[in-house]
C-alpha cells in the first residue's frame, strides 16, 4: 500500500448507517427503436449515501449513463422508482424535475460543454447568477486551481483546464450531488488524474455526494464504494476499506 492511501472510515459511505441520498428500486429502462427493444437497465436497485464518492464501473453499453441520467433527473425509467431524499423523482412533474436539476445536481460530462464565447469566469457565472445558494464564481474557480485563468476563453485553455472549469461550474451552485459521466474520458493520464484530484477534493471539502462513471477499473481505487454494471444490471457492489489518493492511481 502506498504512502498516500487513506483509511476509509466506517462512518462514510455505506459503512455506518449514513443517510440515503438516492434510493433506486427495481428500475428498468427500455428504449424502443422500431421493432427492436433495448433494455438499457434491467431491474436495478441500489443506494447512494450522503457524502460518499461512488465509482460506477462497466463496459460500454452496460447502462451507466442511462442510470446517471435518471439519477440526475434528465431521464425517467420505464418502470421502478427513484427517490432523492424524500422526493420521488419518478412521480415528479417536469417543473419539479427542472427545479431538482437546477438546485440539487451538478453535472460533469466527458466533453466540457463550455460556451466558447464566454470566459471561464463568465461560464461559471451563468450558473451562479440563477442559483439559490451559490459560492462566488471566482471561489469555485479557485477551488479547481484556475485563479490564474479566469479571463481565458475555452479555446485558450487545455482540455484538463476546460474540464476543471466545467467542474467549477457544476460545484458553484453548491449542489447536493455531483454526477460525473466519464470526466477523464478525453484526457491524458496526468491531466485525468489532476481532474480526479479536483473531484476528490470537492467531495471531501464540500461533502458533496459524488458519482463518477468510468470504464477504467483503476479509478475505482479512489472510491468509498464501487458499483459494477454489466448488461443493464448491477453485478457487484463493494466498499474500499482503504482509498487511494487520485495522484497515486496508475493505468
Ligand atoms: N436514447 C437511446 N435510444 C436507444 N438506445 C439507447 C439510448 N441511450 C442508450 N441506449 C442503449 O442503451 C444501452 C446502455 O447505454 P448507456 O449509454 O447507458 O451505456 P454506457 O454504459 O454509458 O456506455 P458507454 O461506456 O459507452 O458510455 C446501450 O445498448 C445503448 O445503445
Ligand atoms: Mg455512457
Amino acid at each position: 500500500m502506498d504512502d498516500h492511501a487513506r483509511a476509509n472510515p466506517a462512518n462514510t459511505g455505506a459503512g455506518g448507517g449514513d443517510a440515503v441520498v438516492f434510493r433506486v428500486r427495481n428500475v428498468s429502462k427500455i428504449y424502443t427503436m422500431g421493432e427492436v427493444e433495448v433494455r438499457a437497465l434491467n431491474d436495478v436497485s441500489l443506494e447512494l449515501y450522503n457524502g460518499e464518492l461512488l465509482v460506477l464501473l462497466g463496459a460500454s453499453g452496460s447502462g451507466k449513463s442511462t442510470l446517471l441520467n435518471i439519477l440526475g433527473g434528465l431521464d425517467l425509467p420505464t418502470s421502478g422508482h427513484v427517490t432523492f431524499r424524500d422526493q420521488d423523482l419518478t412521480a415528479a412533474t417536469e417543473q419539479q424535475l427542472t427545479r431538482y436539476r437546477r438546485d440539487a445536481v451538478g453535472f460533469v460530462f466527458q466533453f466540457y460543454n463550455l460556451i466558447p464565447s464566454l470566459t471561464a469566469l463568465e461560464n461559471v457565472q451563468l450558473v451562479t447568477d440563477v442559483a439559490v445558494k451559490p459560492m462566488p464564481a471566482s471561489e469555485a474557480l479557485a477551488m479547481v486551481g484556475l485563479t490564474e485563468r479566469v479571463g481565458h476563453f475555452p479555446a485558450q485553455l487545455s482540455g484538463g483546464e476546460q474540464q476543471r472549469v466545467a467542474i467549477a461550474r457544476a460545484i458553484a451552485k453548491r449542489p447536493d450531488v455531483l454526477l460525473c459521466d466519464e470526466p477523464t474520458g478525453a484526457l491524458d493520464f496526468t491531466t485525468g488524474k489532476m481532474v480526479l484530484d479536483v473531484i476528490d477534493r470537492v467531495n471531501r471539502e464540500l461533502g458533496t455526494t459524488t458519482a463518477i462513471i468510468t470504464h477504467n477499473a483503476a479509478i475505482a481505487a479512489m472510491a468509498d464504494r464501487v458499483i459494477r454494471m454489466s448488461s443493464g444490471q448491477v453485478v457487484e457492489t463493494r466498499r474500499n476499506e482503504v482509498k487511494s489518493a487520485p495522484e497515486d492511481l496508475s493505468w
